[in-house]
Order: structure tokens, then sequence, then C-alpha cells
């Protein structure tokens, strides 16, 4: 049932999704329980196959310092933070839903990972210029419309050789040019679009774009010392 009722934001088969979500095998109670809290109150959590990728990607990349911008109940941070446990690393999260982050944070404990994870409450675009420390890997998950202004605020803020990771950047595949949507969504489409244009066409990073889940891109930062 749980993806039946989101099948309806998908732009790619729904047989598929659900086909790979069965490999990814079964969630852990804690983890399910986010899910359906997230879709009765349709708060737009990563899917399964995005926390699981974004788990791999920092297994992968060996990332210590991770920052997430936009945790919302935290679902996608538990993935990340599964993983930066393994590293021996830290999650720094942001969100500027009180009532969400304290939910999170609620949901840390119980997955015995607080102490791995610090969430800070605010509007990213006002605490990103604070941050004393730099990251190796970056996932923005925030407000669409803001993706850009995260993007220049977070840029000094990756290590060379960092991660930058982004969800939605397709939004419903309405991205994609002459595709149909609401007029209401006009706004939020172009600036998405802009953004990837601006994020691709950066010589500062090596990008590709995912077409699973609502669209994810990956990026590394160029790290000039090893070119
Ligand atoms: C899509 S949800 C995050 C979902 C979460 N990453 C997950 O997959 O479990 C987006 C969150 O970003 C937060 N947000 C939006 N604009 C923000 C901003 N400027 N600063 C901080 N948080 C913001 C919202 O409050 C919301 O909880």
């Amino acid at each position: 049932m749980y993806i039946e009722e989101r099948a309806i934001s998908l732009f790619y088969p729904f047989e598929m999704e659900h086909y790979l979500e069965t490999l990814l095998g079964e969630r852990d109670p804690l983890l399910r329980e986010m899910e359906e809290q997230a879709l009765q109150e349709t708060i737009p959590v990563v899917t399964p196959m995005v926390g699981n990728f974004l788990n791999l990607l920092v297994t992968m990349s060996r990332a210590q310092a991770v920052l997430e911008i936009g945790t919302a109940i935290g679902y996608s941070t538990i993935w990340l933070t599964r993983a930066v446990k393994k590293n021996r690393g830290h999650v720094t999260t942001i969100d500027m839903n009180r009532d969400r982050l304290n939910r999170a944070i609620q949901y840390f404990e119980r997955a015995e990972l607080k102490k791995y994870i610090t969430a800070l409450d605010g509007d990213a675009r006002k605490i990103l210029p604070q941050l004393p420390s730099t990251f190796d890997f970056v996932f923005i998950d925030a407000a669409k419309g803001e993706y850009l202004d995260y993007l220049n605020l977070v840029y000094p803020l990756i290590v060379p050789g960092g991660v930058l990771v982004v969800d939605n950047v397709l939004f419903r595949g309405w991205v994609v040019p002459n595709t149909t949507f609401a007029p209401k969504y006009e706004r939020m489409v172009g600036r998405l679009r802009q953004f990837l244009e601006e994020l691709s066409r950066n010589p500062e990073f090596t990008t590709t774009v995912l077409p699973f889940g609502d669209g994810v891109s990956v990026s590394r930062k160029i790290d000039v010392s090893r070119q």
C-alpha cells in the first residue's frame, strides 16, 4: 500500500519502483514507521531507494563530515547516519521547522544515533555562512526554489573531492522541457531548471543526474591537487 500511495508522484512506471524496492529488502520497523508518518502527513521524505543510495554513497566515499539541508522528521538523516557511524564521522542537519526537528531528534534517540548528529534549528541560508567547519558530503533536500542559494552558500564548505547530492532535481519529471504541469509550479520548475543548468555547467563540479526517486543529482567537487 505504501508504494502505491506514493506512485502518484513517480515519473517512471510504478512497477519498476515496486520491483526495485523489493530488491532492497525489508526496512526495519523504525524506518517503516517513519515512512508511514511521512505519508500520512504528506511530508516529502526521500524514497527508500534514495535513502539506500545515500547510505551507499556515504559508505563508498568514506565521508566523515556530512551536512544535510532539510531534515524534516529525520528519515534521510537516519539513512545517512547509519553509514557515517561506520565511517566514525558525524552528521550536521538543518531544518527551519522546529516541530519537525524535535520529532526528528526523538527518532534519532530511538535509532540510537543521537550522539552522531547535530540538529540545527533555523533557516539554512542564515546558518550556512556561520558554520565553522568543512564537509566531505553534502545532501540538499529543502525548499526547491532556494537550491541555487544553498549551492552558492555551501560551495566553500565542501572539501576538494567532496560529494554534493541534491534531491528532487527533476520534480516529478516536470523539469524536462515540454512537459505539462499546473501553472502554479511554473516558477519552481523554472528555478530547478536554472539550478540544474548552473550545477551541470559549473567547472568546479563533475555532475550526473539520475532519473530515479524524484531525480537526484550527484556531483564531485574537483580536487585540483589530483588533476
Ligand atoms: C523535503 S523535506 C526534507 C525531507 C528529508 N530530507 C527526508 O528525506 O527525510 C524539506 C524540509 O526542508 C525544510 N526547509 C525548507 N526551507 C528551509 C530553509 N531555508 N532552511 C532550513 N530548512 C528548510 C522544511 O522545513 C522541510 O522540513
